[in-house]
């Protein structure tokens, strides 16, 4: 870029996943004297924070470099959940409005921040910047992955049966929708027997195996490959439940898998999904919990719209739709944006 300064372009939201750690990343000393029972309750009178610059990506396709912002809304994945989504809201539009005054054109909201009430509607309304919850391009590297790793076990997809836990969500119903037409038997698992039918109706309308719906964790002994994304925030799935060399893919933030399940099962792989190798030598100016140079694919997907300058907000709401995961994954690829390699991620 010949010394000269991109202009800022993207901003992406994040939030603490485990409170006393990810205090101590901005305040080591409040980490250290404040209780967590008291991190959750102040996380609801802090105002947004700035975090960092993000310098450094650079498009592979056309050596174009963009820069953003990190930025944290401050309720925890806990306070979220069981704040009033209203609540929520004002604090996620505070965060946008930091973002808009800071000269960002597109904001990312992720991970939680973007599983609340109705997906990112509400907060666009109320902001000029365009939102997006980069849910595309975490539903395109989970189909990605489930190819190679079916690879890997040399097994065809028409042969497997694929688990999905959180079917009824927004990840879930769209990673079981893009596996369907290829998946030769598809376990749906959710909370809400209703919506889970009404699932199974739509991936059964487009797949050509079997689909399964079950309100039980307990089905998932059946799979061999499970994808995981639901909100809960505690872990779900313990050593019991898992077929013999089963893998998971488990993208939820936090995690849906249970530490023992690593520690007692030798024979079932456990990956951190979601994470993409980022083009150029990205330096985020923070430590959010990714080895050095990888985003969580919601981030990602900010970065590849600022790269292609589409301002716009692109995955929205609650429903992601099919053509825009196909098309955000091109887009992904051209900019040299890369799933990592799943061996590498296995222990994140
Ligand atoms: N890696 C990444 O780049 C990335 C990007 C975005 C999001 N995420 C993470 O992905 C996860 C899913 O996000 P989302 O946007 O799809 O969230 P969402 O739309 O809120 O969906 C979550 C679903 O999980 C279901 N659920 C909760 N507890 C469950 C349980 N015990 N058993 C079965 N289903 C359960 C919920 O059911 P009800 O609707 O009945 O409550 C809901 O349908 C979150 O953890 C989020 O942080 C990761």
């Amino acid at each position: 870029m010949d010394g000269e300064t991109p202009a800022l372009s993207f901003s992406c939201v994040i939030h603490p996943l485990r409170p006393k750690e990810d205090v101590a990343r901005k305040y080591p000393f409040l980490a250290r004297v404040l209780p967590v029972s008291l991190i959750h309750f102040c996380s609801r009178f802090w105002p947004p924070l700035y975090l960092s610059r993000i310098r450094g990506v650079r498009s592979a396709a056309t050596g174009k470099e963009v820069e953003g912002v990190l930025l944290a809304c401050p309720f925890t994945a806990r306070r979220m959940l069981t704040l009033p989504p209203r609540t929520v809201y004002a604090k996620l539009v505070q965060t946008g409005r930091l973002a808009e005054r800071l000269g960002a054109r597109l904001l990312g909201l992720l991970a939680f921040t973007s599983s609340v009430g109705d997906g990112g509607v509400t907060v666009s309304r109320q902001l000029d910047v365009p939102v997006t919850t980069g849910r595309s391009l975490t539903v395109a590297t989970v189909i990605e992955a489930l190819e190679v790793l079916a690879q890997a076990r040399r097994l065809s997809l028409d042969s497997v049966t694929v688990a999905v836990l959180g079917a009824t969500g927004s990840i879930g119903r769209a990673c079981a929708l893009c596996l369907a037409p290829s998946v030769g038997h598809i376990v749906l698992i959710g909370l809400r027997e209703g919506r889970l039918a009404q699932v199974a109706h739509e991936v059964s309308s487009v797949g050509k195996g079997q689909v399964h719906a079950s309100t039980q964790i307990e089905a998932i002994r059946e799979a061999d490959l499970v994808v995981s994304a639901t909100n809960a925030i505690g872990p779900l799935i313990q050593p019991g439940h898992l077929k013999e060399r089963a893998v998971i893919y488990d993208v939820a933030i936090p995690s849906d898998v249970s530490p023992q399940v690593s520690r007692e099962r030798k024979d079932v792989m456990v990956i951190a999904g979601g994470v993409m190798d980022v083009p150029g030598e990205v330096d985020f100016g923070f430590d959010f919990g990714l080895p050095p140079g990888k985003a969580y694919a919601c981030m990602a997907e900010t970065m590849v719209l600022a790269l292609e300058e589409r301002y716009e907000s692109y995955s929205l709401g609650k429903q992601i739709q099919v053509e825009k995961v196909h098309e955000i994954a091109r887009l992904a690829h051209k900019h040299g944006f890369r799933l990592t390699e799943l061996s590498a991620i296995r222990s994140i």
